[in-house]
């Protein structure tokens, strides 16, 4: 048998914010001390696990700087991410389908001519990814907007190189809705494990690879943005994805074709890979 207070302490703390004016906030909080009471009386936490809790949400605090984001990690390592995301997109309504951002994207990418080359000079297989943004009706959209980044040939972000920028760009769509632009074949990659969150997925018997991918951000003046990925099917952690965020319908083939004629009218000496995706948005306030 605990003590009264362990059987009161929950009440107690919440009789404090009622009344509070701003009722979704009371609302969100009341669920937290609700639900982390719950945890630490499932789990009759220790005096000494409850301060490695401290100890490991400091560290991941410390963690983040301007380029590194372990709060986001820690959410989308353990399922929120996804989670969050599946809530507030659950009618897609036609629309392609969303995933996790990631902690490497960064606002204001330059905007760049169709068919340009985000990694060039970088080393890895040279890749053409092209299609279309559509709306539901399948009606091509022009003057959307594709902001891509990916990693380079050995599994890293510019962000994760000091002074380093590449692999990144906008694209806008021509008449037909049409985009392109090349890269180099994404690969599969772990995410960093050399902070707390890293710790705790090694801690947890769990590998950190993520299923190589492009990420894409696409808007429309007029149409729900979405926030997607394309992954490279056959990948081998497409099953297995550290982060929750592979969905069927964004797995795309990266064909391996030799050297000879490329998508974009010219041609390469050396073999290439080519993906073809269609982007689907839905207007504002019909998603
Ligand atoms: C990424 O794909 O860039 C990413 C997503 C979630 C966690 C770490 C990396
Ligand atoms: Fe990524």
């Amino acid at each position: 048998m605990g003590s009264s207070l362990e059987q009161t302490l929950t009440d107690a703390v919440l009789a404090r914010i009622e009344g509070q004016a701003d009722e979704r906030f009371r609302q969100i909080m009341t669920s937290l001390i609700r639900h982390l009471h719950a945890f630490v009386r499932e789990t009759e936490l220790t005096e000494a696990e409850w301060f490695a809790g401290i100890q490991f949400l400091t560290a991941t605090g410390q963690k983040c700087d301007d380029k590194r984001q372990e709060y986001i990690l820690l959410s989308d390592t353990l399922g929120v991410s996804m989670l969050v995301d599946a809530i507030n997109h659950r009618k897609p309504g036609g629309a392609t389908e969303t995933t996790v951002l990631g902690p490497f994207y960064v606002a204001g990418s330059k905007q760049l001519p169709m068919w340009a080359d985000i990694a060039e000079g970088l080393p890895g297989m040279p890749a053409y990814v092209h299609g279309r943004v559509l709306d539901v009706d399948g009606k091509p959209i022009e003057g959307a907007e594709l902001d891509v980044w990916q990693n380079d040939s050995e599994g890293f972000y510019d962000v994760q190189r000091p002074g380093a920028s590449y692999a990144r760009g906008k694209f806008t769509t021509d008449a037909q809705g049409r985009f392109g632009f090349r890269t180099t074949k994404p690969v599969s990659y772990p995410i960093p494990t050399d902070g707390p969150v890293g710790k705790m997925l090694l801690g947890m018997g769990r590998h950190p690879y993520r299923p190589a991918h492009v990420h894409t951000k696409v808007s429309a003046p007029g149409y729900e943005p979405i926030i997607t990925h394309l992954f490279v099917k056959g990948d081998k952690y497409l099953e297995s994805d550290a982060v929750f965020g592979v969905k069927d319908s964004l797995v795309v083939e990266f064909r391996d074709l030799p050297a000879g004629r490329t998508p974009d009218g010219q041609s390469s000496e050396r073999p290439f890979s080519e993906a073809v995706y269609d982007f689907r948005l839905v207007r504002e306030g019909r998603g």
